[in-house]
C-alpha cells in the first residue's frame, strides 16, 4: 500500500464520512484485515458476513449476529476473521468516499497487504444472463480505458487495470462443477443505469436510436467488454494509485442485446447474485 503520508497525521485523525476517529481502540478492531469484500448495499454485506461466518464455522449464527464497525448510515463494515465485508453504495462518488476513508483506516491499522474485491451485479453485453464476469480492465462509457479525475480543476487520466494475480487466484479456486460460466473480460463503468448504459427506458429521452445503439454495442464487444456496471472505474483507478491489489466479480442480470429491462423473477435474480458471492468465497476459503 502506498498512501499519502500526511493522511493520518496527528491533526488528521477524523474520518468524516465514516464518523470515526482514528485511535488505538479502532486500530485493534481493524488490525489483521487482509481482504475487503465490497458490495453495493448494506443488506448484501451483512448477508455476506453471515454466509462467510457459517462457512468458516466461526460462530453459531443462531446465537450471534455480526456487528457493524462503522458509525454512519451511509456505509457498513462487518469483520469475519481477516475479511472485512463493507458496503460502498452506488456509483463512483459513493465508492470513492468509502475507499478514501477505509484505506486511511486500514493503513492506520497497519493492514499494509490488504486486497479489495468488489462483488456486484451488472448488465451483460452479448453474454447470457447469470454469467459471472471477473474484470480485467475497466472502460468509461466513451470507451476510453482510463479514469478522468479533476485534481485542482485539471483533468488527469489514470489507468484502470485490475490486479491480474488476484484474478488468476480467483480462477484457480473456482468452485467445482459450476452450473454457470465465469469469464474474464473487460467492463464498462457508467455514470448511471439508463442513458450512460444506452437504455431506452429511463425518464430522459435518449439522443440515440436503436441503430446507433447497435453500433455502440458492436464497438463494445470488439474491445472485449462483456458488462456494464457503475463502480469499477473508481475502484480500479483508486487501487492502482495506492498499490492495493483489487478486482471486481459481477454477475450479469440481463443480456442487454435482448432487453433493457431485468425480467427474471425475484428468486432467479437472487440465485444469480449468489453466484458472484460463491466464486469469491471459494477464493477466500483457499486463502484464510
Ligand atoms: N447493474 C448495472 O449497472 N446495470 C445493469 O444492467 C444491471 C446491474
Amino acid at each position: 500500500m502506498q498512501i499519502n503520508s500526511v493522511c493520518v497525521s496527528e491533526n488528521n485523525l477524523f474520518l468524516p464520512n465514516l464518523n470515526l476517529k482514528l485511535n488505538g481502540q479502532l486500530k485493534l478492531l481493524f488490525k489483521g484485515v487482509s481482504y475487503v469484500v465490497m458490495q453495493g448495499s448494506k443488506d448484501r454485506s451483512l448477508d455476506f458476513a453471515w454466509y462467510l461466518s457459517n462457512l468458516l464455522g466461526i460462530a453459531d449464527m443462531r446465537f450471534f449476529t455480526p456487528v457493524n464497525l462503522f458509525n454512519t448510515n451511509n456505509f457498513c463494515a462487518y469483520r469475519v476473521g481477516d475479511v472485512l465485508c463493507v458496503s460502498h453504495g452506488m456509483g463512483s462518488s459513493s465508492i470513492l468516499l468509502l475507499l478514501s476513508e477505509l484505506t486511511k483506516l486500514l493503513y492506520f491499522s497497519e493492514c499494509f497487504n490488504v486486497k479489495y474485491i468488489r462483488v456486484g451485479t451488472s448488465g451483460g453485453i452479448g453474454v447470457a444472463a447469470g454469467t459471472v464476469i471477473v474484470t480485467n480492465k475497466v472502460f468509461a462509457a466513451d470507451l476510453v480505458d482510463a479514469y478522468t479525475v479533476y485534481e485542482n480543476g485539471e483533468a488527469v487520466l489514470y489507468p484502470t487495470v485490475m490486479d491480474q494475480e488476484l484474478n488468476q487466484g480467483i480462477f484457480d479456486q473456482l468452485p467445482k462443477s459450476l452450473e454457470f460460466k465465469v469469464q474474464l473480460a473487460n467492463s464498462i463503468s457508467a455514470d448511471d443505469f439508463y442513458l450512460s448504459q444506452a437504455r431506452f427506458d429511463g425518464a430522459l429521452k435518449p439522443s440515440y436510436d436503436y441503430q446507433l445503439r447497435s453500433s455502440y454495442f458492436d464497438r463494445i464487444k470488439k474491445l472485449g467488454i462483456a458488462n456494464f456496471e457503475m463502480e469499477g472505474l473508481a475502484l480500479s483507478y483508486f487501487c492502482g494509485r495506492v498499490a492495493i491489489p483489487a478486482t471486481m466479480v459481477a454477475v450479469t442480470l440481463v443480456d442487454r442485446e435482448d432487453s433493457d429491462q431485468i425480467r427474471v423473477s425475484k428468486e432467479v435474480l437472487e440465485s444469480y447474485s449468489l453466484r458472484s458471492r460463491d466464486v469469491v468465497c471459494s477464493y477466500l476459503l483457499s486463502k484464510i
